[in-house]
């Protein structure tokens, strides 16, 4: 494994995915860790990633002392470069311009980190102070118009340092160069695939629940689906799965997962219909905050009240991920590892008194989808878009009632059909219909109506944290909206959201 010390850049959870795309499994660990625990963790190499402070601040994380002294290969990025420069008697410069876009490369030296990268290439910068003198026996390996050290090495203690980021994609050889890093330096094997991970996932839940039994939230979604096909196939039948069914849920939904997961897996699956009692609870509000909260604790009470019917339960499993991990860790010295609370099945009770099995909480969500396939998830939902823990609630601006979910679902289903039918679901991070609380004037035959106006919502993103409203093609749009305005009683205008995250967010509460 390669051990990743986080020194808070925004580009961390990047250098993991790169690490793993070569097959090699990594973890990413506060600064603070400590060299005992280092060694315990047996890493074939450390990487010192790059972060936002400067080497003179006060406060500038610093890791174990003593690692470079481990024998194991390091490579330090920005930030983890001048830490290491620093802690090995060289020099650093303050400055206080930062340096910042594309350079070019020049390699001074080939082979090491460089083996097989062309002369002269393209890399990405992002640095503040730089590199004044390197500590004894390092040498430069490659520089730019700016930056005489913008890869440095001391070659038989096997450190290596990049000014740059090999880990975005604006540099053109940067995944060569950790390559370089991870075969030839580190000698790592490429063992890190999702048949192995379920093996050993496999092997570790039996390990941790024993003979206990275990409970499950199943949302639907890609990850608590995943999870549960990885505890069932560790612990059978002392694997409970509870879906409740809100009253939120898009058409047909609840019937799928009781069909795919009760029927076809022959998972234990408890069904609760709790749509009536979510539905008097959400009578009159409006406010999206009061619904989201109404909506949370009224899970809560439902899962934890079924929870309780179960007899000998000791664990509760949930489908947490490794960037809800990461971003839980503190970088600077807070309390670590502390798991978030909030979840995709919208939060469950602490007070349970269970303890947690998260059999996904080292994997990304790529790799879940792809753990989801080793384990026969059917494609459809491998590849299903997010939906939200508070359903169609917050997708109805104003109260909810059964008949303006009536609507939504109608309108929902004929949009993701079309969607579908031109190919564009996997390629949209999102799509989906939203009714307004307002009314418009239309002509329908000779007669005037006056009926709701439904939102599209169609975005791309790749982690939600930003997203760009979708150029849907306009005939796929025009089709939508004739379905729609034709097909759904009570709808007679349609309009496109062409607004982006941010300033605006994905969904409309
Ligand atoms: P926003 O609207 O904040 O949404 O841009 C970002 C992503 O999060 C999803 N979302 C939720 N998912 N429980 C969830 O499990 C929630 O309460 C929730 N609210 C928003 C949203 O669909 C989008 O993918």
């Amino acid at each position: 494994m390669i051990l990743i010390i986080d020194f808070g850049s925004q580009y961390n959870q990047l250098i993991a995915r790169r690490v793993r795309e070569h097959s090699v499994y990594c973890q990413i660990e506060p600064p603070e860790i400590d060299i005992e625990r280092i060694k315990s963790l047996h890493p074939e190499g450390i990487i010192l990633s790059g972060g936002p402070a400067s080497i003179y601040e006060k406060k500038s994380p610093r890791t174990a002392s003593g690692i470079f002294e481990l024998g194991i290969p390091i490579l330090g990025i920005c930030y983890g470069l001048q830490y290491m420069v620093d802690a090995l008697g060289g020099e650093v410069i303050r400055s206080k311009k930062r340096e910042y876009g594309f350079a070019e490369l020049t390699v001074k030296r080939d082979g090491g980190i460089f083996h097989g990268v062309s002369g002269k290439t393209k890399c990405w910068m992002s640095h503040g102070d730089t590199i004044g003198r390197l500590p004894r026996g390092f040498t430069i390996t490659a520089s730019t118009p700016n930056t005489k050290v913008a890869a440095a090495q001391h070659a038989t203690r096997r450190l290596y340092g990049l000014q740059f980021h090999p880990e975005v994609v604006h540099t053109a050889e940067g995944k060569k160069m950790l390559e370089n890093f991870l075969f030839p330096i580190c000698g790592c094997k490429r063992s890190w695939t999702m048949k192995a991970f379920v093996r050993e996932a496999v092997e570790e839940i039996k390990s941790q629940v024993g003979d206990g039994r275990v409970i499950l939230g199943l949302s639907g979604g890609v990850d608590s689906s995943v999870a549960a096909l990885l505890i069932h196939r560790a612990v059978g039948d002392r694997l409970t799965c509870v879906f409740v069914d809100n009253g939120v849920l898009r058409e047909g939904e609840a019937a799928r997962v009781q069909e795919l997961f009760k029927k076809h897996f022959r998972i234990n699956l408890r069904f609760i219909r709790a749509g009536k009692l979510f539905l008097k609870k959400l009578k009159g509000v409006a406010d999206p905050e009061r619904k989201r909260k109404i909506i949370g604790r009224t899970f809560i009470e439902v899962f934890d009240r079924e929870a309780h019917r179960i007899r000998d339960v000791r664990y509760l499993a949930q489908g947490t991920l490794y960037p809800d991990v990461i971003e839980s860790q503190s970088t600077f010295g807070g309390p670590s590892a502390v798991i978030k609370s909030h979840h995709n099945v919208g939060g469950l009770p602490r007070k349970m008194k269970l303890k947690l099995v998260e059999p996904l909480r080292h994997l990304f969500k790529d790799e879940v989808r792809l753990v989801g396939k080793e384990l026969g998830l059917p494609d459809e939902l491998v590849w299903r878009q997010p939906f939200p823990g508070p359903g169609l609630a917050i997708r109805i601006i104003g109260e909810v009632t059964e008949k303006r979910l009536a609507v939504l679902r109608k309108a929902d289903v004929i949009l993701l059909e079309e969607i579908r039918a031109d190919n564009l679901y996997r390629k949209l991070w999102q799509s989906f219909v939203v009714l307004l609380p307002l009314k418009s004037v239309g002509i329908m035959g000779d007669q005037r109506t006056y009926e709701n106006i439904v939102a599209i919502r169609a975005v791309t993103s790749d982690d939600a944290m930003t997203a760009d409203w979708a150029r849907l093609p306009h005939d796929l749009l025009g089709r939508i909206s004739n379905r729609i305005i034709n097909e759904v009683r009570g709808v007679n205008r349609v309009v496109y959201d062409i607004s982006s995250k941010p300033p605006s967010t994905i969904e409309w509460e």
